[in-house]
């Protein structure tokens, strides 16, 4: 392990058989945390080629259970987002692509910090289920085209404890280290095909385009070496999406999506992410043809019906689709005021994830237990005229004194007089 390290530490490139030497062993105990924090340290500097990291990927992948989806007919794809404050797009869009013929096998993730998780969100449902057995999930799939789950504990266990190592010893952001671990989660679910929504700004772990536009690089070249057909979405994290923050509103705004009404960004994000996994799922020949048969789902209710089995299929109410205030409710609702007039030219995106993790709605430390029914909704977005005084968002808590939360707020909306110029939805697709 010390040759690795001095290796990498000089800049040069490690071979398949010593990446896949050193994980081994590093899951098996023979080496320890402190010569494995120096590895990843020097990869954060030095980085890794393209073969290079592809190749840490799957050494992590095949640390653990890689689950084989091949006795379900299709091309099955998945959707992964690096993770934003409202990204609630998961929700819509799989029973949305579900209902077009595409089977989609999803395993989602819990939210820590200012970002959400989709299966906290779909826990908000009484009686989801996120936790089904490998036969369960894969018997979902088949029969309705559709799961979304939490992933087993022995998916790539050495990504888990990297990540762990990674977490305390500075070496979480370093593009080949998120790239390897992103794609031994996504390539061990068993899937032909990805998108990936890759936010950048405020809200969003890359906050310059050139950041994510290099770890949406990474994610592609890593999918295309392991005959998983991927495309990356750059997508803009610079306001929430939608209006909902928190997990019970943001399935409501799901519902509101599904039944084709909804915040127009939400809507647009979702047809654009179906779109590109209809023509991976080979059921469009084109992208205007993909988003005229998504576009026809949701007018149609297909998809709304889709949610409702998927809702129960996972254990789930289904009667929250007709009745969203089924979901869990706060107790208080309190505005927060523009404290002058002009036009909302700036949102700290990421200040209000903490704000609704503050509610309870979000997670400091892993395993805390959330509040499903408190979040914000927001009355005004980026670009927005605004009067002294008029709601900027509501606080839905269950606690009366918020006053702290709501000057955070406040402070997170940057009022001015000139008209700003607003950032477009997606700032590119890489392929
Ligand atoms: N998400 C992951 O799964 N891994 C990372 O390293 C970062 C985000």
């Amino acid at each position: 392990m010390v040759d690795l390290i001095t290796k990498k530490r000089d800049g040069q490139t490690l071979t398949q058989e010593e990446i896949e030497w050193m994980i081994d062993n590093y899951v098996s105990d023979a080496i320890p945390d402190y010569q494995m924090s120096a590895m990843l340290m020097a990869i954060y500097f030095n980085g890794m080629e393209d073969t290079e990291q592809a190749q840490l990927a799957f050494a992590m992948l095949h640390s653990g259970d890689v689950l084989n989806l091949d006795q379900i007919p299709g091309i099955k794809v998945d959707k992964h987002s690096t993770g934003g404050v409202g990204d609630k797009i998961s929700i819509p869009l799989a029973p949305l692509v579900a209902s077009l013929g595409v089977p989609i096998p999803m395993i989602s993730g819990r939210g820590l910090g200012h970002t959400g998780g989709t299966l906290d969100k779909l826990e908000s449902i009484p009686g989801f289920n996120v936790n089904l057995s490998e036969k369960e999930f894969v018997d979902l799939v088949q029969e309705h085209g559709e799961a979304i789950v939490s992933a087993s504990g022995d998916m790539a266990p050495a990504d888990r404890r990297i990540y762990a190592l990674r977490d305390v010893t500075g070496t979480v952001e370093s593009i080949p280290l998120i790239a390897s671990s992103i794609m031994s989660k996504k390539i061990a679910s068993g899937t032909n095909a990805l998108v990936f929504d890759v936010k950048v700004g405020n809200g969003a772990f890359m906050k310059t385009e050139e950041d994510a536009t290099k770890l949406a690089e990474a994610l592609v070249s890593i999918g295309k070496q392991a005959n998983v057909n991927s495309v990356a979405l750059l997508t803009d994290m610079s306001q929430p999406l939608g209006i909902t923050i928190g997990n019970s509103l943001e399935i409501a705004e799901s519902i509101a999506i599904l039944r084709n009404q909804g915040p127009k960004d939400v809507r647009d994000l979702t047809i654009k992410l179906a779109a590109q996994m209809l023509v991976l799922g080979q059921k469009a020949p084109s992208l205007e043809v993909a988003i005229g048969l998504a576009e026809d789902a949701l007018r149609d209710g297909r998809a709304l019906k889709k949610f409702k089995q998927l809702i129960q299929d996972q254990g789930g109410d289904p009667a929250v689709v007709d009745n969203p205030k089924l979901l869990p409710q706060a107790q208080y609702k309190i505005a927060v005021k523009a404290p002058r007039a002009g036009y909302v030219v700036g949102i700290d995106t990421n200040a209000l994830g903490v704000a609704v993790m503050q509610l309870g709605g979000g997670r400091a430390k892993k395993d805390a237990a959330l509040d499903l029914a408190v979040g914000l909704v927001l009355h005004k977005k980026l670009g927005t005229p605004v009067s002294e005084g008029d709601t900027l968002a509501m606080i839905h808590a269950n606690q009366e004194d918020v006053s702290a939360i709501a000057a955070q707020v406040q402070q997170a909306y940057t009022i001015d007089s000139n008209v700003p110029v607003v950032p477009p939805l997606i700032h590119k697709v890489i392929r």
